[in-house]
């Protein structure tokens, strides 16, 4: 980003707004949450419903934070309040802040998790021979009191990329580093086919067994749309009120969208087959990705240096994501609670280290800690991928449908006149009926009234 006559920070260039939107999409959501959560709920069936969720829902709703991130450049209360003064719809923003930093808390325990594999990696002592496996390393490694400090480190790289001033360095570290983990997959998804479950997994991951579509497939699905394509609390909304005006927000939200799911996929093609040839359950939730992948580095050649590269990638991913995230709440501090930049920055990082420490004990000291029948860690997901992301995706859809004038809509995506954008019809419908109906059918529906 670069300081333009206002104070304002923007991304410098399309390729550098793309980068960065894509950045922040595609992280632990894609490559951690996307594997587990499809196992739990069956495959093939959560994969398709994923991906209508991802083209019907999601991409619409990205055109609606797009729109109105860059439509009035604030944070996301700002944005609400702006385009609808003394209607409090800004208690949306709120919604989005508080659910943001839930995420950070949880979001920044995985990513820990990934700096402890990627050290592991480099001294040697990830345990690639040992027939008992991932299971036990993961055990090892991540319960106790120990996964504290690997969240404290991996805030503190957060951090200090937040307060160097926003990310001209992680802005041009992703511009390689993204294709990069692209290509890593890629290379892991071809070492797939060799592998004696490769069909079993590719069956599994692909074939879509319709009689598993329950109710909670379809929020899980949900769920995890909004979550991967950083959807519904107003962060996309925060980077798109960066974005300059001739960024055309429908092309980069499509962009958004395939790639993301596109990374989720090739995640899947990664991990399933795994699954099989080692004989391990696909169902074993969060812990699934991290116990599947050191099986895979020890059958490669080389499997020390393929698995610090991807460890390494992750965390970087993941720190691209988390960037983004608090963004939203910094913004928020900055730009109505006129705070300086460092101390918006403390106390966001502050704040998700209180949740980041209750989330980090869930497997260990805290384990039978439940709070409706879930661990923090569990919780904090829970509740804010499948209930606060589509509600927040379902609020500003209904704002931005119904009560926000459409040519303030038109001219976002029109340029103000300059270009043509056929589908803005669509769009509307869409975010007027479609979006809000469809996120409150799945509701009503996990919650057995229809
Ligand atoms: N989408 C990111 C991922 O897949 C996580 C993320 C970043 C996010 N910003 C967000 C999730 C905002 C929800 C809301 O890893």
């Amino acid at each position: 980003m670069s300081h333009h006559n206002s104070n304002r920070a923007m991304f410098a260039t399309r390729f550098g707004a793309i980068a960065a939107t894509v950045g922040s999409a595609v992280g632990l959501g894609n490559i951690w949450r996307f594997p587990y959560e499809a196992g739990i709920h069956g495959g093939g069936a959560f994969l398709i419903c994923y991906l209508v969720f991802v083209f019907v829902i999601g991409v619409p709703v990205l055109c609606a934070e797009f729109c109105m991130g860059r439509g009035t450049r604030s944070n996301v209360f700002g944005a609400y309040r702006k385009l609808a003064p003394g209607k409090r719809w800004d208690y949306l923003g709120v919604l989005g802040i508080i659910a943001s930093l839930l995420i950070l808390s949880f979001y920044s325990v995985v990513a820990g998790w990934t700096i402890e594999y990627l050290i592991n990696s480099v001294t040697g002592s990830l345990n690639f021979s040992s027939m008992e496996g991932g299971h036990n390393q993961f055990n090892e490694l991540t319960t106790g009191w120990r996964p504290i400090l690997w969240t404290v480190i991996f805030l503190c790289f957060n951090f200090l990329i937040l307060i160097a001033g926003v990310t001209k360095g992680i802005e041009r570290a992703s511009n390689i580093l993204m294709p990069l983990l692209f290509l890593l997959l890629v290379a892991f998804c071809i070492n797939s086919f060799f592998m004696s479950g490769f069909a079993d997994g590719i069956e599994y991951l692909f074939y879509p067994d319709f009689s598993k579509i329950t109710p909670s497939v379809l929020l899980g699905a949900m769920g995890q749309a909004f979550f991967s394509m950083s959807l519904g609390l107003g962060c996309m909304m925060t980077y798109a009120s960066y974005f300059n005006n001739r960024n055309k927000l429908g092309k980069t939200a499509l962009t958004t969208a395939i790639l993301d799911s596109l990374v989720a996929i090739l995640a899947g093609i990664v991990i399933f087959p795994a699954v099989f040839t080692f004989g391990l359950t696909p169902s074993a939730g969060p812990t699934l990705v991290f116990e599947v992948l050191p099986h895979i580095f020890s059958q490669l050649p080389a499997g020390i240096l393929w698995s610090t590269l991807f460890f390494l990638l992750l965390f970087l991913a993941s720190l691209t994501s988390t960037v983004s995230m608090s963004e939203i709440s910094i913004s928020f501090f900055c730009e109505e609670k006129k705070m300086s930049r460092i101390k918006a920055t403390i106390l966001s990082s502050f704040i998700s280290l209180c949740g980041g420490i209750l989330c980090a004990l869930s497997f260990g000291p805290l384990e039978n800690f439940k709070i409706f029948g879930k661990d923090f860690f569990n919780l904090f997901d829970y509740i804010s991928s499948n209930i606060f992301l589509p509600l927040g995706g379902m609020g500003c859809s209904i704002f931005l449908g119904w009560m926000v004038d459409k040519n303030f809509v038109s001219n976002q995506f029109t340029d103000y006149g300059k270009t043509k954008f056929h589908l803005l019809g669509l769009l509307v419908f869409s975010l007027r009926w479609v979006c809000p109906a469809a996120i409150l059918l799945i509701f009503l529906n996990s919650i057995g009234l229809i």
